[in-house]
């Protein structure tokens, strides 16, 4: 059967993709972010997941203002990437699992997640970056995907609760997926910040802080917070956060926190990294 090993939680900037090309990690404004994947790496090479689900939002290379589902999956053997028009070169592929995708759209629909299913899909730096950070270098990454989407842009978005409890369905449907298979959890994006309008550049470290450390012990603690007041909290893109929810809602109900980074800032973003080992699915049902 399918284990799930844990969850990472990353920020997404498009500016780290740049740097990552232009080979700035030991530059002393972009050490103090990737040397916090440091550990990260030790951890994937031990653990070797065989596919990451990667929760995060899609930033108008795959849907636009006029189409955007509220929750969508990849069901797809290769996800492209397309020039975003930041700046950052275009991405390599990353291979999908679509038979994994597949399973969890039956479960999910069955558990009254209507998904939009998409059979091509292409994937941005919200996945893109998250993949270059975990397993960096050349060739092709080491694992399969299943990307799934969340709208953190048009709103009304979906509540907190409602992110925990997609992560918790696609949890239960990986528990019950007959392949011997590890896999990963990814959420991606965050932390606070806002990139327009008159508070734009905010930041909020005690929240952010809070936020992580309720991800690990209490999430549920986290769905007190209507989306508007986590968006005065957070930021109106401290939002991505609902991506975070996810992959945590699809670890059991007990985690341990093996690594936390947290830095200020990458561009104007509070750049935060961390990571979840899972206990068994025992947990789960316990939970
Ligand atoms: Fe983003």
């Amino acid at each position: 059967m399918a284990r799930i090993i844990g969850g990472i939680g990353t920020t997404h900037v498009p500016s780290i993709g740049k740097a990552i090309a232009d080979g700035k990690q030991n530059d002393p404004y972009w050490s103090p972010f990737f040397r916090g994947f440091d550990y990260v790496h030790k951890w994937l090479a031990v653990e070797k997941p065989d596919v990451a689900v990667v929760f995060s939002n899609d930033h108008g290379l795959n849907f636009f203002l006029d189409k955007l589902p509220t929750f969508a999956i990849g069901a797809a053997n290769e996800y492209r990437n397309e020039d975003e028009g930041w700046g950052i070169p275009v991405s390599k592929s990353a291979a999908g699992d679509a038979d994994l995708s597949w399973h969890l759209t039956n479960r999910l629909v069955d558990d009254g997640f209507d998904l939009t299913i998409c059979q091509e899909m292409l994937v941005d730096h919200a996945v893109t970056i998250p993949m270059s950070l975990m397993w960096p270098g050349e060739g092709a990454w080491p694992v399969k995907i299943v990307p799934i989407s969340i709208n953190t842009v048009q709103h009304p978005l979906p509540s907190l609760a409602r992110c925990l409890n997609l992560g918790r369905s696609v949890g239960r449907a990986i528990d019950a997926y007959d392949r011997d298979i590890k896999v990963l959890v990814v959420g991606t994006g965050g932390l606070s910040h806002q990139l327009d309008g008159e508070r734009a550049g905010f930041i909020n470290k005690k929240f952010d802080l809070l936020c992580m450390d309720e991800l690990a012990r209490n999430p549920d603690a986290l769905t007190r917070y209507t989306i508007p007041q986590f968006v005065e909290l957070a930021g109106a893109q401290g939002v991505e956060f609902l991506n975070w929810m996810a992959m945590r809602g699809a670890l059991t109900g007990q985690v341990t926190q093996v690594h936390r980074n947290y830095h200020i800032p990458i561009s104007n973003t509070a750049a935060a990294t961390i990571v979840l080992e899972n206990a068994g699915t025992a947990a789960r049902h316990a939970a």
